[in-house]
């Protein structure tokens, strides 16, 4: 078979060595991939977003299957566009991937069929839109309602940070036509978990739990990234929250889409809140987390290309999800500076024993040396009967790969390990 992959980061490099897996795969096309993904892959530099790029090349190679990883892409409709030209895909369509792309339309849909989340209030309006944050107490949440790059969310300490934040979205026009409207929220507490689920539209099946480090720093401060790091399981998500949130999260969100029409095949993420009231959805993505798919695809037992094919056939079968009892811990090294300025061009090395457990996000060949090309370099995900020797294992490995700027975060899954007394 051959297997075409939309995307060019750590979670689509995760995803390839998962596919490859299967014994059927001849060939795997990367679209654009980078230069590590190379080594696993064919890369084709044509961009995750060139929708009738992609199609046309999926349809001139004759691929078999597609795998639209990114949210862009999905939220622009490219399951669409593949679909109608034949080629069979796991992901959501355009209708169904709005879930991510608005946050209006997920909060509505969370409103109006009961689902908890923090409370709120849309705005198109700057004037409204200041008005209720002035008659509202701090912090506050403020979310533009489009793709953002992860970057939409402003939790304000102060109202006047909250009015900034206004004004940067709704009238400088920072995430462009993102902007031209804002989900206004309640600041909600507790712990936060990752949960992915593949879900054919009928059934759904979680994966296994993670938590990401969103913040750059130590400590959990500092500006928010793309992700820092993640482990799995996350300890916070013990049996009952996650029955919990099955039966007044997963399933009620599967039976709103079907119930408007707009039935949801593909991966699922729900990135939860733990709060005093039980889990509440902080949002919706329509696709794998990055870099939660990079700690989680490890753990899957079974054939994640059987499993997608059964989901865009609408017959997925939980017998055939099963995930290893084992932890990971995947840690992020970044470039210095991310996610603000940074350099590149820095040639990678590692020893090659690792090479099965790194996941390349940012990294581009240059005369067949591999060099730094993004804030996001790599992940390197390492198992353990414990969460401790996991830890422990993607520590040692970090150390010896090198690249100049290397930073990481020096406690990921800190926090994780004291909630599991380990520490
Ligand atoms: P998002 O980009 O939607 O993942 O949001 C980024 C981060 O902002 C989340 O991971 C949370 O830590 C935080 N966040 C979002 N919404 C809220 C909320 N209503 N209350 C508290 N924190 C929030
Ligand atoms: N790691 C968060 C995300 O993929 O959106």
């Amino acid at each position: 078979m051959k297997i075409l992959v939309v995307g060019g980061g750590g979670r689509e490099h995760a995803i390839i060595k998962k596919i490859k897996e299967n014994p059927n795969v001849k060939e795997i096309f990367a679209l654009p991939g980078n230069g590590g993904i190379a080594a696993d892959a064919t890369c084709v530099d044509i961009k995750a977003t060139d929708l009738s790029g992609v199609k046309d090349f999926a349809v001139k190679e004759h691929v078999d299957f597609a795998v639209v990883a990114p949210d862009d892409p999905l939220v622009l409709g490219m399951v669409d566009e593949l679909e109608a030209a034949g080629i069979p895909c796991f992901g959501p369509n355009k209708r169904a991937a709005i879930i991510e792309g608005s946050k209006a339309f997920s909060k509505e849909l969370m409103k109006n069929f009961d689902i908890p989340t923090a409370k709120y209030q849309t705005f198109d309006d700057f004037t409204g839109a200041s008005a209720y944050v002035s008659e509202n107490p701090v912090p506050i949440v403020i979310k533009a309602d489009g793709l953002a790059l992860g970057k939409g969310v402003i939790i304000a300490e102060t109202h006047d940070e909250a009015l900034n934040a206004l004004k940067t979205i709704m009238k400088d026009k920072l995430f462009g036509d993102s902007g031209n409207r804002v989900v206004i929220e309640e600041f909600l507490e507790g712990p936060e978990v990752s949960v992915l689920a593949f879900t054919d539209g009928e059934r759904i099946v979680p994966m296994i739990s993670s938590m990401d480090h969103k913040r750059a720093f130590d400590g959990d401060i500092g500006p928010n990234t793309g992700g820092m790091g993640v482990i799995a399981p996350n300890p916070y998500y013990t049996k009952e929250i996650a029955e919990r949130a099955m039966n007044d999260i997963f399933l009620p969100t599967l039976k709103a889409m079907n119930s408007l029409g707009r039935p949801f095949k593909g991966c699922l993420y729900f990135g939860l809140m733990i709060t005093a009231d039980g889990p509440k959805v902080i949002e919706y993505n329509c696709r794998f987390g990055d870099p939660e798919a990079q700690a989680v695809l490890p753990l899957l037992e079974s054939d994640l290309l059987e499993i997608m094919m059964d989901v865009r056939e609408g017959k997925l079968d939980s017998s055939k999800v099963r995930f290893s009892g084992d932890f990971t811990c995947c840690l992020v090294l970044a470039s210095k500076g991310y996610p603000k300025a940074y350099e590149k061009g820095f040639a990678i090395s590692w020893n090659d024993e690792e090479t099965r457990d790194i996941f390349v996000a940012g990294a581009k060949l240059e005369n067949n040396c591999l060099v730094t090309n993004g804030g996001r370099v790599l992940g390197i995900t390492k198992k353990g009967g414990t969460l401790k020797e996991a830890i422990d294992k993607a520590y040692k490995a970090a150390e010896s790969i090198n690249f100049k700027n290397k930073y990481f975060r020096k406690d990921i899954g800190h926090k994780a390990l004291k909630v599991l007394r380990e520490v």
